[in-house]
């Protein structure tokens, strides 16, 4: 079996605060499994059935590795959902009917859609309950998420595997050609890390997992552990999403070899974009080309994990000089098997669609907005093992009860985020957005197009338009790594 980097930092980790139970440190049988047929969610298109969906939420057995059962939930199924496939222009009516002995939400990140229907922590969906919100798709075509959101167990809602994909399609889209056949050049890909023991998935806890997320040491896509994907040799659609709780991935193929970015979180750029990497936080999504036409086997990879809070210091040493020891070696997500093909490349569009760039001389205010984290007393005195988490935006945790900013609908604002101690990608509901600056200078590359989403340490300042109703309802803003989420890190909007 090889060595899991992982598991040994995993142990640092807990030797860094001294605090914790520690665990074996060589054990990792989550990394030793043999590789398996990527899984791929089923599609349910809603055009296809007179635009309704019924989803129920439910709980089940999983077996991500062979002959080892996993408690897991799902949407009509056991463990994430199916792809939703929505089209612009329509009123889908939804039906969401919670099984579980607990309560939830649905939240459909990244739609446009008045606050009453968005499924964030106030739209709770009690145990036997059914929700039916009646879903006015008004927006271009994108890869939007949809994810369990009831306050305090978010975080282990996702783990669980409330998670699922919505597709937005439109004409415009559908008349560009791009490879668009879904489960074979269309590929729906949900990253997501998770920790196992002897092949089943646990659930970490305490204060370290509350600081810097939950995470693991198997990645799993559309929940397959050592995934292998059989695509055509040809030019390939990945719709990536990472539905991790806190992991960032850095992703590159392991031949070097280019790919091109056609989409943010908002839908299409402009034109695309010929990339080597990516850096995909927890939230965001990507659609991206990658040409197979070589017949090549090739791995999706992604770098080492390095999003540790600064005042984990002592592990960041101990992380480093294991990385010196072991080789700071990328780590496979996915790999990739091409069928043969004659070899002629993929032809990539010069053009994809006409975007309204937004107008920074339009914003009628400014506001700032810093997210902060701390051990918290319970933390520190060691009484607080459970939660320890002390996080916040603009020195106040999460109430639910109270509205943080009020927004007069149809305005267009600067808001001005930053993050301490770590990057924290930040998510607003109800809107998109686009970066108008980093750290006070020019963008990233990766900041542009539309976004809900954006990871945030150095200061940012979006540009955002509030274009959807929030007077019955308030819409959230927060960051996306959900433990941070669950603990308080976490505002409320209203728009008027
Ligand atoms: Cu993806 Cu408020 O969430
Ligand atoms: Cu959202
Ligand atoms: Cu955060």
């Amino acid at each position: 079996m090889k060595l899991s980097r992982r598991s040994l930092l995993a142990g640092a980790a807990v030797i860094g605060v001294g605090a914790l139970v520690a665990r074996p440190l060589w054990h990792a049988i989550g990394a030793a499994a043999e590789p398996q047929p990527l899984r791929i969610p089923g599609l349910l298109d809603a055009r296809q059935q007179g635009n309704s969906i019924s989803l129920q939420v439910q709980a089940g057995n999983t077996e991500f590795f062979p002959r080892r059962a996993s408690r897991t939930m799902g949407y009509n199924g056991n463990h994430l959902g199916p792809t939703l496939r929505v089209h612009r222009g329509d009123d889908v009516e939804v039906a969401i009917t919670n099984t579980l002995k607990e309560d939830t939400t649905i939240h459909w990140h990244g739609l446009l859609v008045p606050a009453e229907l968005d499924g964030g922590p106030h739209q709770l969906i009690q145990p036997g309950a059914t929700w039916r919100p009646t879903l006015p798709v008004r927006q271009p075509a994108a890869t939007l998420f949809y994810h369990s959101h009831v306050h305090g167990r978010t975080g282990v809602q996702v783990y669980a595997g409330l998670a699922g994909l919505l597709l937005v399609t439109d004409d415009e889209e559908q008349a560009l050609g791009l490879p668009s056949e879904y489960g074979v050049d269309d590929l729906p890909l949900v990253l997501q890390d998770r920790q196992f023991e002897d092949g089943r998935l646990v659930l970490p806890s305490g204060m370290m997992t509350t600081m810097q997320g939950r995470r693991g040491d198997t990645t799993l896509v559309n929940g397959t552990p050592n995934a292998v994907a059989r695509v055509p040799g040809r030019l390939v659609r990945l719709r990536l999403l990472n539905g991790s709780n806190a992991r960032i991935f850095d992703l590159s193929f392991d031949d070097q070899r280019t790919f091109h970015w056609i989409a943010s979180e908002g839908g299409l750029l402009e034109e695309p974009v010929e990339v080597r990497s990516l850096t995909l936080a927890p939230g965001e999504r990507v659609e991206i080309l990658v040409d197979f036409s070589d017949g090549r086997s090739v791995a999706l990879e992604t770098a080492p994990d390095t999003n540790f809070p600064m005042m984990m210091g002592p592990m960041g040493q101990v992380r480093n000089f294991a990385a010196e020891i072991f080789g700071a070696g990328n780590e496979v997500v996915l790999r990739f098997e091409p069928a043969a093909s004659d070899g002629t490349p993929g032809v990539v569009p010069g053009r994809l669609i006409a975007r309204q760039r937004a107008d920074a001389s339009q914003a009628t205010r400014r506001r700032r907005f810093v997210l902060s984290m701390g051990m918290g007393m319970g933390g520190m005195m060691g009484g607080g093992m459970g939660s320890g988490g002390d996080m916040r935006i603009n020195g106040r945790p999460f109430d639910m009860d109270r509205i943080d900013e009020r927004v007069p609908l149809g305005d267009t604002e600067i808001w001005e985020i930053s993050g301490e101690m770590m990057s924290h990608p930040v998510h607003l509901h109800g809107v998109q957005f686009e970066v108008l600056s980093r750290n006070g200078g020019k963008p990233l590359p990766r900041d542009a197009g539309v976004r809900d989403t954006v990871l945030v340490q150095e200061p940012v300042e979006l540009l955002v338009r509030f274009t959807q109703p929030a007077v019955k309802a308030p819409f959230m803003y927060h960051c996306h790594i959900l433990e941070h989420e669950d603990n308080g890190m976490m505002g409320q909007f209203t728009t008027t």
